[in-house]
């Protein structure tokens, strides 16, 4: 039996594109249409549209936004290609971490690179392009749903953190795509949200759409997953990923690996669930991914009020590798890729 989930982050709507406002979940479920490639660059960085694959899809759509501006400043075909590439590059920009937004305004780039059309053509095949990204999206993350599945004991008890949801992609999820394929399956599975401060992507937005969708979900504060994994209610973790070096060291929001840390010792397994397009084979290693620093209100404020003494120090990286000898596997739409991961990763790409 196939779960039917009902969320759609984001889809292309005629000539604009039509997202949820994830800043207000969950006091408020609405949609905001994004018409210029600007306001689409704004979206991303700001985090109304957030999640590795979700803006993935989101770059992919403000390029065309950007394609359908150039259009009304009536410049040769060259001189349209041009910009549009520089506007496509400088998407690419507008987060630092998660390679999937990268990897989509890339495919955009190869699209305008190669069409032989006129300026109405290329726009046309960009548009066909990011709704064909958004359909592939659902079915790759019911693919890692499948995948992952099979590896959930019955009845079990499954912690994530932040969240890779059908909030964080197109629909379905990856982490959240692993429980809701292993829940069609099994209904007494549940899942435990780590809150995931400072932006409380679980206590907002994971509990909020496995709410919707009626799983069952119980919310705990950051520190207290290994208090829950010593006591034994705790199965197993899966969580999504931002960006994937080739030997598997892997960046999700900042907490996963303290969490993932806490599995080891408690011999718990480990999963990252993500498309292979998260996974970035131009870096032998997690060194190498670039983490987003954010603005330190992020930190200091909870909705709107200050929870500290003035005049103090504060960090705020977005983000943490999770080194690949604590992951037990990646859950991918090419199946489970196990260590060795230089080997497996290379392996499922081959298959492509
Ligand atoms: O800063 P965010 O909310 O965009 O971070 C999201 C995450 O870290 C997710 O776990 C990751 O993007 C995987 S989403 C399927």
């Amino acid at each position: 039996m196939e779960f039917k989930s009902k969320i759609k982050t984001i889809e292309w709507v005629d000539d604009y594109s039509k997202m949820v406002d994830q800043t207000v979940v969950p006091y408020e479920y609405k949609f905001v249409n994004i018409t210029k490639g600007d306001d689409m660059f704004l979206a991303i960085r700001n985090m109304i549209v957030r999640g590795a694959p979700a803006i993935g899809i989101a770059g992919a759509h403000g390029v065309v936004l950007y394609a359908q501006e150039l259009e009304k400043e009536n410049l040769s075909r060259e001189e349209f290609v041009a910009k549009l590439i520089e506007k496509a590059e400088y998407m690419k920009t507008s987060r630092p971490t998660a390679v999937n937004l990268m990897w989509a305004c890339q495919k955009q780039i190869d699209v305008i690179k190669n069409s032989k059309s006129d300026i109405k053509g290329i726009i046309e095949e960009l548009k066909q392009n990011g709704i064909k990204l958004e359909n592939e999206d659902i079915e790759i993350n019911k693919k890692i749903g499948d995948y992952g599945a099979e590896v959930v004991p019955k009845g079990a008890t499954i912690l994530t953190h932040c969240n890779a949801g059908a909030l964080a992609t197109v629909g379905y999820g990856t982490a959240l795509g692993v429980v809701r394929s292993a829940y069609a399956k099994d209904n007494t599975i549940q899942v435990f949200a780590d809150e995931t401060r400072p932006r409380q992507q679980g206590a907002r937005i994971t509990t909020f759409e496995l709410a919707m969708d009626g799983i069952p979900v119980t919310l705990i504060t950051d520190g207290m997953c290994s208090y829950f994994m010593s006591k034994g209610m705790i199965d197993m973790v899966v969580v999504g990923a931002d960006r994937i070096a080739a030997n598997g060291d892997t960046a999700n929001k900042i907490g996963t690996y303290t969490v993932a840390i806490a599995a080891k010792y408690h011999n718990i397994p480990f999963y990252i669930a993500a498309p292979l397009s998260t996974i970035d084979t131009s870096i032998q290693s997690g060194n190498e991914i670039p983490i987003e620093e954010r603005s330190h209100e992020e930190v200091t404020h909870i909705n709107g009020k200050r929870i500290c003494a003035e005049g103090i120090n504060i960090i705020n990286p977005g983000f943490d590798v999770t080194p690949h000898e604590l992951i037990a596997g990646i859950i991918t739409e090419k199946g489970i890729l196990r260590p060795d991961y230089n080997k497996s990763i290379a392996e499922a790409f081959s298959r492509i």
